[in-house]
């Protein structure tokens, strides 16, 4: 089980202050020993006193050999436990409080105040009752000190660095030790301390750990961080703990960190390009609202190359989308306008959305999954079963002047008479120009293609999904450009989203769900933005505990090194 433990303790100014470790085990063990996951020091509590399990989905207690616990002020030797149950043992007080999510057991502990006389009594001892007398005692135990402590080490680390071995094995470095590192460090630098602590009697140095972790990308642009008026800056070990055995997770995950840049970015960082909204938490008023990253045709371009598009910062609440693709979700979710071609039913939002294995993003759109069920690419209504290559329009044009060139020269073809016309904006293209085209069959082809060819790039084919350039050039072939489609996969740049977490809102689910963050069923035009925006999130979130709302930090949405960088960067290597 993953067991939430908190401490309280009363800090010198009489503040209470919480502090959370967390552990995964099959049982809690409580006692006065040192590897006990819950440490309680007294005269009565046993070294091995009792411990909490789970069966079942319930949690016990169960004392070990004779000592005993007070479950609410009731002296039991075992017994179940329910949610804000007080356990006494020999003054301190234990209590269960509902796990956050990811815990399957959480626990509040508050230590008695210490009695120090009580670890005084047991270990007193009068140094008058030996051989030694107090002042050439201290003058040794100073020298013997410093000769361990400081000189052995010192030499040795030298010698280390050297690359030989030390003379006295057992003294190494390891002497030094403020702890056992994280598990990944342990693996990683082992009992080589100089990959962090690279020069003696100094705090660890970023270049340490750049070192190792070339990949990891400034929250800060270097190009910011030029302009910016940055005082101290974030050393990495400000927020990376160590020594501690990975009980940290080696993060430290407060949002106070982020709040003290961001609380007043104009204070603390000075202007920098992009004007940062003041944040101080996440809760009306505290946190701006959501912009999202667009790619956009430069201003005046409309008809920009994509390669030539610029990323767009716009607030959610005005942005305008440009994906070049024509679609309407109110007309596909309208059940008497459009119907499965499979079973007849309504669309839903899986027939066209799939959640990547992220659970954050969705599979791209395509023509093939989610439109070509119902559209298809027929271009001679008299060959129903015909249809042009999809994603090259060059390809299309070839096929239709194939199939024209082919169709008007062999005369073992059956020419069918047809029965609807189509219709360009102004002019009729008769279905078959062979019923008023006299001339040489191949002059007779080409007009009909090249009618065609209008006829899906300005008219009813292709046009219909996409948007199409004209350059009215002579050759049709040059005439048309599909302007490439752009589906944006990431709106939050520097946020993450899970929708996994969210496949149930309320008493929402299925499309329901979707529904209560994405207004589809009012969207008729692709350039509608229907990510929900800051007031939503707010329904059921703050950084702070409020009651049937889940808390949130800052990292459990921002990644502090930005993502996109990191992932550039280790291409490089
Ligand atoms: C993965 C990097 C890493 C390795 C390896 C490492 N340390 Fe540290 N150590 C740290 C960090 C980070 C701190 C906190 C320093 C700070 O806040 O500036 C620290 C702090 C300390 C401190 C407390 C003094 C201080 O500067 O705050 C001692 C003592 C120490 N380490 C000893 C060792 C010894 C001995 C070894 C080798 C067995 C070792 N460390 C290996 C990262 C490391
Ligand atoms: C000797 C090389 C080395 C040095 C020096 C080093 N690290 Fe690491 N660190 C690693 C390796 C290897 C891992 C585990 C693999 C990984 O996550 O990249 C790791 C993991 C981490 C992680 C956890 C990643 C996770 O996914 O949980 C953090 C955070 C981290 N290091 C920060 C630091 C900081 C801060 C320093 C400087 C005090 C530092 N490291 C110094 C090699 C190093
Ligand atoms: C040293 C001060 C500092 C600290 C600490 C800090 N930030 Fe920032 N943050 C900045 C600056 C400066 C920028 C602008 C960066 C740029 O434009 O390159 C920024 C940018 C951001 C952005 C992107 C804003 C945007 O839209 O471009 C987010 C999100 C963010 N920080 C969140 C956080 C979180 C979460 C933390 C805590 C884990 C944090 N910050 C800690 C200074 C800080
Ligand atoms: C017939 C296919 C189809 C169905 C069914 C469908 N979508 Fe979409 N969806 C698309 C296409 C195509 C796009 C990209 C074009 C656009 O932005 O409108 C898209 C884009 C989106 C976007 C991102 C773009 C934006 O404007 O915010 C969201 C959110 C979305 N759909 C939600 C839904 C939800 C919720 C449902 C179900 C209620 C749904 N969709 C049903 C085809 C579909
Ligand atoms: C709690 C609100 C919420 C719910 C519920 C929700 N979404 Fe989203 N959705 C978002 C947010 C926020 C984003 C923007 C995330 C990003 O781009 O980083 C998003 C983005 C999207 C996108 C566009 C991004 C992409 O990867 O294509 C689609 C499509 C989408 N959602 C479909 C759905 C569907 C289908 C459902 C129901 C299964 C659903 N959403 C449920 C909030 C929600
Ligand atoms: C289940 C069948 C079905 C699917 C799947 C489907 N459509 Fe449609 N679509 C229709 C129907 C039927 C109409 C006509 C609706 C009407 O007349 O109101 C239509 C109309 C349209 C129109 C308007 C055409 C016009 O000439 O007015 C566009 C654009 C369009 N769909 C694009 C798409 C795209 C893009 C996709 C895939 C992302 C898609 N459709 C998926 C059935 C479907
Ligand atoms: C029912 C709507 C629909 C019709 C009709 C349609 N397309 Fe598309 N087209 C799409 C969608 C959706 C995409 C984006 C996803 C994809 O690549 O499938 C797309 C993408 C494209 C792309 C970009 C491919 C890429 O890899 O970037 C081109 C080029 C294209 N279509 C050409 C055509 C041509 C030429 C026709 C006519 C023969 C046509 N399309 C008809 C829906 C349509
Ligand atoms: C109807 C209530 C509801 C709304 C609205 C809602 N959430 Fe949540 N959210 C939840 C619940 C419940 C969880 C816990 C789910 C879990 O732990 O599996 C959660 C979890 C989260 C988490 C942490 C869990 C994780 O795995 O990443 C984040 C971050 C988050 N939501 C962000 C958002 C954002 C951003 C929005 C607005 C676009 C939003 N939520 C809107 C109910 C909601
Ligand atoms: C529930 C999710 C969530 C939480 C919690 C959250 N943010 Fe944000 N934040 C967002 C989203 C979404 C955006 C807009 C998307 C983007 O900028 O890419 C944003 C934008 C920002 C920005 C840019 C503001 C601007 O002016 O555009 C900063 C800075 C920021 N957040 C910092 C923080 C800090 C600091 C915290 C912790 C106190 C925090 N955020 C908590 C989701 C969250
Ligand atoms: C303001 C606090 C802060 C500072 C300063 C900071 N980090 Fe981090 N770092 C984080 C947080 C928070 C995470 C947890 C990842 C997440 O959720 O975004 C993290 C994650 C990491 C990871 C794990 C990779 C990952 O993305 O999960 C590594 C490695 C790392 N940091 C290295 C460093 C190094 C090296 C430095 C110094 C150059 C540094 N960090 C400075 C807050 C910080």
């Amino acid at each position: 089980m993953k067991a939430l433990i908190r401490y309280l303790r009363q800090g010198p100014d009489g503040v209470i202050e919480a502090q959370d470790s967390d552990a995964t085990v099959n049982e809690l063990t409580i006692g006065s020993a040192a590897d006990r996951q819950i440490q309680l020091i007294g005269r009565e509590v046993g070294a091995d006193h009792a411990a909490i399990r789970a069966s079942g989905g319930k949690l016990a207690i169960a004392c070990r050999g004779r000592f005993r616990v007070q479950i609410n002020g009731k002296s039991v030797a075992s017994g179940s436990l329910a949610l804000g149950d007080q356990i006494d043992i020999a003054g301190h007080k234990l209590r269960l409080f509902k796990p956050p999510a990811g815990f399957d057991v959480a626990i509040e502990v508050t230590l008695t105040s210490a009695d120090a006389s009580e670890f005084e009594n047991a270990f007193r001892t009068d140094l008058d009752k030996t051989w030694l007398s107090k002042r050439s005692g201290a003058w040794l135990l100073a020298i013997l000190t410093l000769l361990l402590a400081l000189a052995l080490p010192l030499q040795s680390v030298f010698i280390h660095r050297q690359g030989k071995p030390t003379p006295i094995p057992s003294v190494d470095d390891a002497l030094w030790s403020a702890g056992p590192l994280s598990p990944a460090h342990e693996l990683a630098a082992g009992k080589k301390c100089s990959a962090c602590h690279q020069q003696l009697f100094v705090h660890v140095q970023d270049t340490a750990c750049r070192d190792c972790h070339r990949s990891v990308a400034d929250h800060i642009a270097a190009s910011t961080q030029a302009l910016a008026h940055l005082g101290t800056q974030q050393r990495c070990a400000q927020c990376h703990r160590e020594h501690d055995g990975g009980a940290s997770q080696i993060a430290v995950r407060d949002d106070t960190l982020c709040v003290g840049c961001h609380a007043d970015p104009g204070a603390s960082f000075g202007s920098i390009p992009r004007k940062l909204g003041a944040v101080s938490g996440f809760a009306r008023g505290t946190h701006p609202a959501f912009s999202i990253q667009l790619l956009k045709p430069p201003a005046g371009s409309e008809m920009a190359a994509l390669q030539d598009w610029v990323q767009s910062r716009e607030p959610l609440a005005t942005a305008r989308e440009r994906s070049n693709l024509k679609f309407s979700h109110q007309q596909h979710l309208d059940g008497a306008r459009v119907t499965r071609a499979r079973d007849g039913g309504v669309l839903g939002c899986a027939d066209c959305h799939t959640l990547e294995n992220d659970g954050q993003h969705f599979l791209p759109v395509t023509m093939e999954t989610s439109c070509a069920s119902c559209h298809q690419l027929t271009f001679d209504p008299n060959e129903p079963t015909r249809q042009l290559p999809h994603g090259k329009p060059l390809d299309a044009i070839y096929v239709i002047e194939d199939y024209f060139a082919r169709k008007y020269s062999d005369p073992t073809l059956p020419v069918k008479k047809s029965t609807q016309a189509r219709r360009l904006p102004d002019k009729e293209i008769p279905t078959d120009l062979a019923d008023v085209c006299t001339g040489p069959s191949y002059i007779c082809a080409n007009r009909r293609a090249a009618a065609e060819i209008e006829n899906q790039f300005a008219g009813r084919g292709c046009v219909s999904c996409h948007e199409v350039q004209d350059s009215h050039a002579k050759d049709i072939q040059e005439r048309f450009q599909v302007i490439p489609v752009h589906l944006t996969q990431d709106y939050f740049e520097k946020a993450r989203f899970n929708h996994r977490a969210h496949a149930v809102q309320k008493n929402l689910t299925g499309d329901a769900a979707c529904l209560s963050c994405h207004k589809a069923k009012d969207s008729k035009e692709s350039s509608q933005v229907m990510i929900p925006d800051i007031g939503n999130c707010l329904q059921c979130h703050s950084n702070r505990y409020v009651k049937d709302q889940v808390t949130v930090q800052c990292v459990s949405c921002h990644s502090y090194h930005p993502m996109a960088i990191m992932q550039a960067n280790s291409q490089e290597q």
